[in-house]
């Protein structure tokens, strides 16, 4: 992943870090920051938000003010330290983590914005064993147009399943998420690329 930042692999030539088009396209980006904050708003106590794979944070940035705490962590270090430096807030922390490996922060509500999209299944799992300890997830993937065959099992980097007209199903085999609702939020037309790019908000807890 580091070195996908440092040969600006996700386009973004003029910036120093750059997540993709997803991270930025207007069609992707406000819609989505519109939904999650009404989301995050309705909570009598701010909820505790952990941004798993956080990237550039030109999407987190703007989640912040709705959250008691929001912890943003992402497996590139450079990228952490670039973020800490760029935006600070009393209730914001970063930290650098590979959220498949280590041990997450604790908290409330967990955002995964087209992180496990990259990753392969066996990433996955690991994962998603430690997503039972929270109430809420809100999910992004990138996702083909249609029907399709879920979670085809990828290498982990740059690429994702689209490529081989699969995405990413939490619910499905081999991953058989276990939760209490799902609501899918947003469906939106990927610009530029194949396929949508689809949020779905999971009640765990
Ligand atoms: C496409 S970017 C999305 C960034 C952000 N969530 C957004 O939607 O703007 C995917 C991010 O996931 C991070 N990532 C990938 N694998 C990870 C892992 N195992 N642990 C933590 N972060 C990871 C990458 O470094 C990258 O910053």
């Amino acid at each position: 992943m580091a070195q996908i930042y440092e040969h600006n692999l996700w386009g973004g030539d003029k910036y120093e870090y750059y997540s993709g088009l997803g991270s930025h396209h207007p069609d992707l980006v406000n819609s989505y920051i519109a939904l999650v904050s009404s989301f995050l708003k309705e909570f009598e106590t701010p909820p505790v938000v952990c941004d798993l794979g956080c990237g550039d944070f030109n999407i987190g940035k703007e989640l912040v003010e709705h959250s008691q705490k929001y912890i943003a962590v992402d497996i590139v270090p450079e990228l952490i330290a670039h973020n800490k430096k760029t935006f600070k807030t009393e209730n914001l922390e970063f930290h650098s983590l590979d959220i498949a490996k280590e041990n997450l922060p604790l908290g409330d509500c967990v955002i995964l914005r087209q992180v496990l999209q990259h990753l392969s299944n066996t990433e996955i799992k690991c994962v998603i064993e430690k997503l039972y300890n929270y109430k809420y997830v809100i999910l992004t993937e990138h996702l083909p147009e249609g029907n399709f065959e879920p979670n085809k099992d990828i290498i982990s980097g740059q690429g994702i399943r689209l490529k081989k007209q699969s995405g990413v199903n939490l619910l499905a085999s081999p991953f058989n998420f276990k939760v209490k609702e799902e609501k899918q939020l947003l469906s939106i037309k990927s610009p530029g690329f194949k396929g949508v790019v689809v949020t779905t908000l999971y009640k765990v807890n």
